[in-house]
This record gives C-alpha cells, structure tokens and sequence, in this order.
C-alpha cells in the first residue's frame, strides 16, 4: 500500500470536519492526531504540507442541539467550535487551516460549484421520500435499520419519515466511471477491508441522492431556490475545497484549485466512507475537478471492549486525558497500541503499562544512563572516533543502518504501530547491548576505546530513535536532542530543512566532540489507576 498518489510535490491532508453538536470526543481525537502524525512526517521530509481540519457547522442536528440550549446556531457553533481548536492546541496538534463549513468565503465556494454541477445537468428536482437519521444526517434504507426504525449506529434515536421535494444529484451517472476509478487506482479507497464495502456497495447499483433540504434554516441557500437550503454534507465536502485557499485569496474555485488542490490524503472513520469514496469522487467528477489520492477509512474504538457512549456513561474525555497524561503521552498510546484501520481498545492500565515500559523505561533509561556514562567517561562529550571504528556489521550500528528506510515506509504506509515497534525493537536492543558490552567494566580496566565506541553507538541509536518518533512524540524528540547537545525544535514547521531527513535518518550523524547537556529524565514514571 503506497500513500500519495496523486503526482504531485504538495501534500495535503485532512481530518473529518467535526459535526459541533458537542465538544470533541476521543474519536475526533483520534483521527486529529494521526493526521498531524502524516502532517509532521511529510514536513521532515521536506514537502510542503497542509493539514485540514475543522468543524462542520449546519443541518438539522446542530440546529436542534442549539435550540435544545436555548442559543442561536451561530453562538453555539463559536462556542464548540473555540473547544475544538482548545484540544488541538492541548494535544499539539499543528494544523495549518482550522476550517469552518460557517465561513462567509465557504459560502462563495459552495455557490460556484453547485453552478458547476447545476450547468452539467447533474442537479434536479424530485419527491424524497424516506427515513432520516438526524445523528447521522443521512438516509437510511428500511432494510438497514433495526426493530422500531432505529439506527444502528444511533440506536437511542429513531429515524424520521420524510416526505418532501428536493433537489438531487445525479449519482447514478457516475457509476461506470467511479467503478473505473477504483479499478485504476486500487490505492484509492484504503485499508483493503474498507475498500471492499465501497466495491460490494457500488456494486449493488447507485442511486442519486438529495442534496437539499426544506423546513430547515441553518443551512446555505440554495441558488435556484432559496426555500431549500444545501444538504449538511454536500456543503462540507465542499469545505476542504475552501480550506485550500490561502487565507486571504479571493474565494474562487480557480483560487482554491491552484496550490494544493487535490487532497493527497483524506483521513477518516470508517462510518463516513460512503460519502468520501463514493459521493465526493462524483461530485467532483462532475464539476471537473481533480479527485483526491486516497480515502483511508480507519476503525473504531472502544472503552474497556465496549462500544463508547453517553448513555453507558464510558465516554472517555480527550481534555481529562491529555491534562492528566500530556500530549506525547495520548498521542503514543493510540499510535503504537491500535493497528490503524483497525478497531482498537482505550484501557488505561494498559496505557500506564505501554507508556511506562516503552518510554519511561526503554528509550528514558537508556538515554538517562548513557549521557551519565557519557558525562563520567568521555569528558560530558561525544566520543571522537577514527572514521570506520564501529563495523558496519556492528549488531546495533548494523540495525541503525536499515532503521530509517523501515520507519518511513511504515508511515508512508500509516501503519503507525509498525513504525513506533521498529523504533522500540532497537532501542530495546541498545539496553541489551550496553548491558553486554558493560562500558563501567572496560572504563575500569582502561578500554577507553571501547568504552566510547560504545556509547557512540548508543547514543547515537537514541537520537535515531528520537528523530524518527518525532511526528508521534515531538516533545519528547526535542528533549532528546536537546540533551544530546542539538538546538532543533521538532514543532517547528520548517524542521525539514532545520533537520532534513535525507541527513539525520542516516547512522553517524551525531557530532563527535559535541558538548552534551545534562541527563534529566525525560518521562516520568507514571502511577497506575486507583
Ligand atoms: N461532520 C461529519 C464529517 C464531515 S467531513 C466532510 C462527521 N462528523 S463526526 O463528528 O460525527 O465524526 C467525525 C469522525 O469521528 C468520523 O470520522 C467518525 O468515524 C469518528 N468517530 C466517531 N466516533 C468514533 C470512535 N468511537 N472511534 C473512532 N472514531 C470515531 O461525521
């Protein structure tokens, strides 16, 4: 599985916009995080990258939720939307357009490409009838819904008959040419499991879909007639076209098409495929626009094996955790612990356990030991070696060597768990070979040779690691650094060039001679849950 096909040096990427009906959970989370995870491994390697995210503002559920507090949409929507952007910074997400589908230029966008769509005679008008889920602000099918018209993803919700005119975008027009476009890029719709469903449900025959709605205000008028307003999610797909403009570019589709449009990536739950590989293809198809490189549609997570919710009072809050824990912390837990694509479980003895042993112990210890034995032994320095001292057969230099190329198809591939355990897998074995090769011993018996051969090769597999973490856990990377005597800052935007990675994923690449700081702990223990 390859990322990025779409031919080109730019790489943008984006989250889901987050519906406002309440603050964000760890789903949103979840999915914000491995996007900025992407986001950062592209800019060390020195694209230019843009990270999308934001909130999706109208339709029906976010109308109600604004009602039920006695609040008018727009001040309802500020508030939650503020809360949004509070966690981002909270989990040190860097993300360079927060976007929101109530932005005055979205408007404009979502003008000019329904005109499109309207003047490909893609749009007309026709009687919807049918069961809606507000939850989900989709239709579903009778054959989909469980006893009593409930929605499966939304059980404690029934669905609502509607029966009305609306205006419907001819999707069953597309179907040849969608399922031309999955056959020609198989990477399109991934992890493979997700692309499947797409197949087997375009397979099954695409029906066109209604894209306006009646009785609702808190929308975007429709143009050719303003007693509709535009469907939830026609309007926010549309957002990541808006999101592309620079911030202060007039809104035009043209403007918006010119530097980063089309999406390399866009990331996602697996709820919401249909909509991103299936309806967003088309609709862009039928404004002529470039499709994006690839849809990926990750798992979902649980509490304690159990599905999460409000009603079963297991909700996990993103603000608790990250306060109690920091950002590295989450952001390392949900990437190494859950396979992504697969579903994967919250349990917070294990995420103590995982952090703890990885972390605290693995990669802290061994940087925390060696700078001291560094510090005692070679005069607070790096050793200076004759160029060739360490074999290149060496058994860690030797691992060093093929790490980077292994870390970076891992996360090309966003297989991030696989990265973070090639990572771990050296740094444990740097802790068995300090403890083999015993530099205190060869120290005693005036080996001074071996002794700062040794820690050269440790510390320098402990900046390797630092360095290749450094999407997942930027803080961490920079206190690593930081003692080993570098002034990088891995949250700077520009850190490619500041620390390209054509150098410092090589083996070597640690100064000799350089000062190094003092040892300080970089992770502290943390206590198990009471
Ligand atoms: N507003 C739409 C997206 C529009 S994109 C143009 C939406 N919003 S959402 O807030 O309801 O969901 C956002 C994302 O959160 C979805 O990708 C969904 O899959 C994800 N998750 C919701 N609950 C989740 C878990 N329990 N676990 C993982 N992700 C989950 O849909």
């Amino acid at each position: 599985m390859t990322l990025n096909p779409v031919d080109q040096p730019t790489f943008a990427i984006t989250t889901p916009l987050y519906y406002v009906n309440g603050l964000p959970h760890i789903g949103s989370a979840y999915t914000t995080i491995a996007a900025d995870v992407v986001a950062r491994f592209y800019r060390l390697m020195g694209h230019p990258v843009l990270m999308i995210t934001g909130t999706d503002e109208h339709g029906q559920k976010i109308q109600r939720t604004a009602e039920e507090r006695g609040m008018s949409p727009q001040s309802h929507c500020d508030e939650v939307a503020a809360g949004f952007e509070r966690l981002w910074e909270l989990l040190n997400i860097d993300c360079d357009r927060f976007i929101r589908t109530t932005a005055p230029r979205h408007n404009v966008i979502v003008n000019e490409f329904f005109q499109r769509v309207w003047e490909q005679g893609d749009i007309y008008q026709g009687q919807q009838q049918g069961w809606y889920c507000v939850s989900c602000e989709e239709f579903k099918e009778e054959r989909e819904l469980l006893s009593e018209k409930r929605c499966p993803l939304h059980p404690n919700k029934p669905v609502e008959w509607r029966d009305e005119q609306n205006y419907f975008f001819r999707l069953s027009k597309y179907q040849s040419k969608l399922e031309q476009l999955y056959q020609d890029q198989p990477n399109f719709i991934q992890p493979e499991s997700r692309r499947n469903e797409v197949l087997s449900f375009v397979s099954q025959g695409l029906q066109d879909f209604s894209i306006s709605r009646v009785n609702l205000e808190w929308g975007i008028p429709l143009p050719v007639n303003s007693s509709h307003t535009i469907y939830v999610w026609f309007d926010a797909l549309l957002n990541y076209v808006t999101a592309a403009l620079e911030p202060d570019q007039e809104p035009t589709l043209e403007n918006a098409l010119a530097a980063w449009w089309p999406a390399s990536l866009h990331l996602i739950g697996k709820d919401i495929l249909r909509f991103h590989a299936v309806y967003w293809p088309a609709m862009l198809m039928s404004a002529d626009m470039p499709l994006p490189g690839q849809v990926f549609g990750h798992g979902f997570l649980t509490k304690d094996g159990q599905k999460m919710g409000k009603s079963l009072g297991n909700v996990i809050d993103p603000f608790d955790l990250v306060s109690r824990y920091q950002s590295d912390a989450v952001r390392y837990y949900f990437l190494k612990e859950i396979e992504f694509g697969r579903d994967g479980d919250f349990n917070e003895t294990r995420f103590v356990n995982i952090l703890n042993a990885d972390l605290a112990n693995d990669l802290g210890n061994l940087l925390n030991r060696t700078l001291k034995m560094a510090h005692k032994y070679c005069d607070r320095r790096v050793p200076t070696l004759l160029e060739d001292a360490i074999p290149a057969d060496d058994v860690l230099k030797s691992k060093g060597i093929v790490l980077g190329s292994l870390v970076s198809q891992a996360y090309g591939s966003l297989a991030f768990s696989e990265a973070c355990e090639a990572v771990l897998a050296v740094v444990r074995a740097s802790n068995k070979y300090i403890d083999d090769q015993a530099p205190w011993t060869q120290y005693k018996q005036g080996n001074q040779a071996a002794v700062e051969q040794i820690l050269y090769t440790v510390l320098e597999t402990v900046r390797l690691a630092a360095y290749l973490l450094s999407p997942i856990i930027p803080n961490l990377s920079n206190q690593i650094y930081q003692q080993l005597g570098f002034e990088v800052d891995f949250n700077r935007h520009d850190i490619g060039v500041a620390a390209p990675f054509s150098q410092h994923v090589g083996w070597g690449v640690l100064p000799a001679n350089q000062m190094l700081n003092d040892p300080q702990p970089i992770f502290q223990r943390l206590e198990p849950p009471s």
